[in-house]
């Protein structure tokens, strides 16, 4: 990595479109030619406090020192707080494992959540947290995903089929659509029908307006107050609200009417508030769940199968070898579920993809007591952050962590035994519940585009990646779009 400035090796000016090769690449080859994306900018040092104040609500990403990239941890203080950026794979499984009940859900999080998702699973502690964590894990069963994985993939057929065969695309907005259809059909047994308007920009970033960070959330004012970078969020919460509302009413109905709802999560929810009045205002609950499980179930997968097709597009080697293997067709012969065990190099982009570009980018947690990491003390209320970002790009714990290299994940590769510098979906207790489904709806779609469909990257400049909410580039990624012809 080159911490003075990245820049990619592969002339952006000049991206190639993505053709299928004649032979079928062994896994060692695949990396002849890897690509280095365009690294943005590390800082020297940290701005002053105004500077750290808009970048926290722009992009987090853009503080990041070379101290940050190269020590096991740094401290920032701002405003009387203590942030502690954490990577070293140790300090981050004892924040989040071993001394785990030191540490809670810190108070930023909760206040951005308190104005859209305040009792969803991703907000609440304790009991309450216990209770949701089993209710939800259930939809995400091995049967569970052998069901859900046939319709992924009969979406796809559908997606492909409305396509265009040549279009000028942005392919942030046309995977976010498409992880938007299979996550509503999946968890909610809801086909698109005009619910959702096609996917915008706005709405293809939606985690961006609930976690986007205003100064008045780093004071930590109520959050009834006015957030004056975030102007634009009421009217995107109360729409997104509005959806979620209907849903919930809709299955409440029909569970009430006896008219036999469908086995999913949206009928789980609902019925766990109908009968569990213990958690005060049930039905605010089952909204918050409803709207936590909708938001983060297609504005994370939609960004990195973009990013996916993107690192493809700029990477004919590793292109050749997904194109050979979804050419070859082997997964037409068995369940979408076992994509991820035939299409192993399908597999590695997405989980390569995941390294370069985690769609979380890092995961905050604050000190209810004292601790100490190593040599460094932890002080009650400090805030730690685990940076996915930093520690699955490191030159420390990656051979030239910076570089796609889609051979590391595939069978006897670098990432084998390197799982603790590896946690796109987190770790410990509260790690992603929906990774499972994540993973194979990334394969089944990426799977599905790449047979279907050529795309150049259409832009001159290289995308800006940018942590609001999700990991997504400032300036979209334009390609070109173009249906393949018989392969
Ligand atoms: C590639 C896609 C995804 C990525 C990279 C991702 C990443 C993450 C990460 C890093 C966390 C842990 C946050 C923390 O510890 O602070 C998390 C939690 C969570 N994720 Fe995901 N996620 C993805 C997809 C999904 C999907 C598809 C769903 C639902 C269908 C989902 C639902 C959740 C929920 C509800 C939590 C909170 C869990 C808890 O606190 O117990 N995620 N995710």
């Amino acid at each position: 990595m080159k911490l003075e400035r990245g820049s990619g090796t592969v002339g952006h000016g000049s991206a190639p479109a993505i053709f299928g090769g004649a032979d079928t690449p062994s896994a060692s080859c695949v990396d002849t030619v890897d690509f280095e994306p365009a690294f943005p900018p590390v800082r020297r040092q940290m701005p002053n406090a105004a500077a750290i104040v808009y970048s926290l609500y722009k992009n987090p990403i853009a503080l990041l020192t070379r101290d940050h990239y190269t020590k096991d941890l740094v401290i920032d203080r701002m405003f009387g707080l203590r942030a502690l950026s954490l990577n070293d794979p140790g300090y981050i499984r004892q924040v989040f494992i071993t001394n785990r009940h030191k540490y809670g859900i810190d108070p930023i999080r909760k206040l951005l959540l308190k104005r859209s998702f305040s009792r969803g699973l991703a907000a609440v502690e304790g009991d309450e947290w216990h209770t949701l964590r089993r209710l939800s894990a259930v939809q995400f069963s091995s049967r569970k995903l052998a069901r859900y994985a046939v319709d992924i993939a009969a979406i796809c057929d559908r997606f492909c089929l409305r396509q265009p065969d040549r279009q000028s695309v942005s392919l942030a907005s046309l995977a976010t659509g498409l992880a938007l259809e299979n996550g509503m059909r999946c968890l909610f047994s809801k086909d698109r029908d005009g619910s959702f308007e096609p996917m915008s920009e706005t709405n293809s970033n939606y985690l961006e307006h609930v976690l986007a960070i205003d100064v008045a959330d780093i004071l930590q004012a109520p959050a009834e107050l006015p957030r004056l970078m975030k102007r634009r969020v009421g009217r995107i919460l109360r729409r997104h609200g509005a959806i979620v509302e209907t849903l919930y009413r809709q299955r409440q109905e029909r569970i009430r009417s006896g008219a036999g709802a469908p086995d999913d999560l949206l009928t789980g929810i609902c019925r766990h508030f109908i009968s569990n009045t213990g958690y005060g205002d049930g039905r605010r609950a089952a909204l918050d769940n409803i709207g936590t499980m909708l938001g983060a179930s297609y504005d994370t997968t939609g960004k990195v199968i973009a990013w996916a097709l993107y690192l493809l597009a700029m990477t004919p080697d590793a292109l050749s070898a997904v194109r050979d293997e979804v050419d070859a067709g082997r997964h037409d012969h068995v369940s979408p579920q076992q994509w991820p065990s035939v299409l192993p190099h399908v597999l590695a982009t997405i989980r390569e993809t995941l390294r370069l570009y985690p769609a979380i980018p890092g995961m905050a947690r604050h000190a209810l007591e004292g601790d100490r990491l190593g040599p460094h003390p932890v002080r009650k209320g400090d805030y730690l952050v685990a940076s996915t970002w930093l520690l699955q790009r490191s030159d420390r714990h990656w051979n030239e962590g910076s570089r796609f290299r889609i051979g590391r994940f595939l069978p006897g590769g670098e990432a084998d035994g390197k799982a603790d510098c590896y946690m796109p979906f987190g770790v410990g207790p509260r790690m992603c519940i929906g990774r499972a489904f994540a993973e194979l709806e990334s394969v089944i779609v990426l799977a599905r585009l790449v047979r279907e469909f050529d795309f150049r990257y259409a832009s001159a400049e290289p995308p800006q990646p940018v942590w609001r909410g999700t990991l997504r580039s400032n300036n979209g990624i334009p390609v070109i779009m173009t249906r393949r012809g018989r392969h």
